[in-house]
């Protein structure tokens, strides 16, 4: 059984039905009518905050129970969604087709798979399209409150601005902050943040 699908299981928001805070922190670079590509956004907290500001909405995540919650969740909320189904790892994310990604903790991701999603991003982003990426640092294997256990899956700064050199670069930072969102994180993360805009 998908492992997901057993950390969603049962009623309760695994990361809640907030958005996560670094979404809400980047608000003024997300407008009404945008297209928008959400990675792996699990229950939907952040794909319904992003089709409640006017942003239209691409949710995809490989969790059966995951897209059924979002599902619920939007239909709670009053607003549309469009989930898929669907595994990242061989997901045709299509051609300069979104004109943002929102890829909030998909570290999920191996660097092999890692490499690939991101050419992805790259790739399905328009011209001007918007990326922001949120996730944890190695310190976060220090703290243990959320997060993979995989040293290789986090991210640095260092590898985010190789990652996308051919981005412009908006904001990049690194901080520790306190988060509260549902049992899934929760407690003092080393977290790190990208907005990056494809040129
Ligand atoms: C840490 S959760 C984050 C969920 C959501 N972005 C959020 O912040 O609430 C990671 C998500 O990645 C999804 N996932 C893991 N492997 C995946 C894959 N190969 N393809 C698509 N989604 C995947 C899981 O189902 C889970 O919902």
């Amino acid at each position: 059984m998908n492992m997901w699908n057993e950390r969603y299981a049962g009623e309760e928001y695994h990361f809640g039905t907030e958005p996560s805070g670094f979404l809400v922190a980047n608000c003024d670079l997300l407008k009404p009518g945008m297209h928008c590509l959400a990675l792996a956004d699990g229950e939907g907290r952040n794909g319904v905050w992003l089709a409640e500001q006017g942003v239209k909405v691409h949710s995809v995540d490989s969790s059966s129970v995951a897209v059924e919650k979002a599902k619920r969740l939007a239909a709670k909320r009053g607003v549309k969604l469009e989930v898929e189904l669907a595994d990242l790892a061989d997901w045709d994310f299509g051609f300069e087709k979104y004109d943002a990604v929102v890829a909030v903790f998909i570290q999920f991701a191996s660097p092999d798979l890692r490499e690939k999603m991101f050419k992805k991003i790259r790739n399905c982003l328009k011209s001007g399209g918007l990326l922001l990426l949120h996730g944890y640092t190695p310190r976060q294997l220090e703290y243990r409150t959320g997060g993979p256990s995989q040293l290789e899956n986090l991210y640095t700064e260092a590898m985010l601005r190789e990652a996308f050199s051919d981005m412009e670069i908006i904001s990049l930072h690194e901080y520790d902050q306190e988060i509260s969102e549902g049992s899934g994180h929760s407690g003092m993360s080393a977290l790190i943040d990208l907005a990056a805009k494809k040129v």
